[in-house]
């Protein structure tokens, strides 16, 4: 019987022609589907590959007849049922590594934009204007970071936040004091790093703790000029709170890559809030991060089909 991977979303040919080459398999490609032609396709699909675009849901895991794994080329399985696939006996297996460089480096970009305003200089700049006052920004040197969220990472930012001589504090319920003291920061509670972050950016998973984590109450305590940012997952700033604290000037910038919807709606609030940032969902979106998670998801799930531990 010939095995069928079916991927259901962009995944670098790097990783796919790793299970292109596997005797008696076929990699059938169906990006951009709609929720009925995947519970079409994935009937006899024997493994499924996505990123984070396609939702994994009960329905397409009890209309597939001989799925063996579900393996998503990224970090997050917050669109898989766990829990469900679990049940059924299907594998989940993620690229935790490959794309950590990338979502890091996209914070730091996100982190510099909102210290400089630099999208919004350059939508002026096009609109013909020259309104250097209007662009006053701020610089990170000496500036108190504060990183909810201290995985790999949150590990990452902090790295980069030394070179650039802020003073860091980091909020995570399994960061000890040691691992702080070696990465050079400095271990707090969140209320603390809330209260004291002049930039704020927070890198967990969605969890139902996490969900909201930045709300209204959060913001009520921040420095008033705070900035904030989000690579990690939408959801974790409440987005309503979000946009009527840059409204009232609480809060002097923010940046977010990810939504609590996804794409972003074309009417959302979002748009309209003053000095708001906003990437598609990019954190991940270089050429070495989507070749590594590629790679690294195909061979697990060409171990899997293999019957390989
Ligand atoms: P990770 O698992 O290495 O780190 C997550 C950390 O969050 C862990 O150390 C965990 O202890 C901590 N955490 C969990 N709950 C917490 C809470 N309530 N308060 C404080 N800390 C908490 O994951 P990672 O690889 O660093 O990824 C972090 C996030 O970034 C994930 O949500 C991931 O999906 C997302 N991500 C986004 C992009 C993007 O494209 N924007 C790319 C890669 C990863
Ligand atoms: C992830 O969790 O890995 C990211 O959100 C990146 C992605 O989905 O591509």
């Amino acid at each position: 019987m010939v095995l069928k991977v079916l991927v259901a979303d962009d995944i670098s040919m790097l990783g796919l022609q790793k299970l292109d080459v596997l005797a008696n398999t076929e990699v059938v490609i169906r990006v951009g589907m709609t929720e009925s032609e995947l519970l079409e396709e994935v009937k006899d699909a024997d493994a499924l590959l996505v990123r984070s675009q396609t939702q994994v849901t009960a329905a397409v895991l009890d209309a597939a007849r001989r799925l063996r794994v579900v393996g998503r080329a990224g970090v997050g399985v917050d669109n898989i049922d766990v829990a469900h696939a679990t049940k059924k006996g299907v594998i989940v297996v993620n690229a935790p590594d490959g794309n950590t460089i990338a979502a890091a480096e996209h914070t730091f970009a996100l982190l510099m934009s909102v210290a400089r305003y630099i999208p919004l200089a350059h939508r002026s700049v096009m609109a013909g204007e020259w309104k250097r006052k209007n662009f006053i920004g701020v610089e990170l040197l000496g500036k108190t970071l504060g990183i909810i969220g201290m995985g790999r990472i949150g590990t990452e930012v902090a790295l980069r936040a030394r070179a650039f001589k802020m003073k860091i504090l980091g909020y995570d319920p399994f960061l000890t004091e040691e691992r702080a003291a070696e990465l050079g920061i400095v271990k707090t509670d969140l209320e603390t790093s809330i209260r004291q972050a002049d930039f704020l950016t927070v890198h967990t998973p969605l969890t139902k703790d996490t969900r909201h984590l930045i709300n209204s109450e959060a913001f009520a305590s921040m420095k008033k000029g705070v900035r904030i940012v989000n690579c990690a997952r939408g959801g974790i700033i409440d987005e309503v709170a979000l946009c009527a604290a840059l409204e009232e000037g609480k809060v002097a910038a923010a940046a977010l890559d990810v939504f609590e919807n996804e794409p972003l709606p074309a009417d959302s609030p979002l748009k309209e809030a003053p000095n708001l940032i906003l990437t598609p969902h990019l954190g991940a979106s270089t050429v070495e991060a989507q070749e590594q998670v590629a790679i690294s998801v195909a061979e697990e799930v060409a171990h899997i089909l293999a019957d390989e531990p």
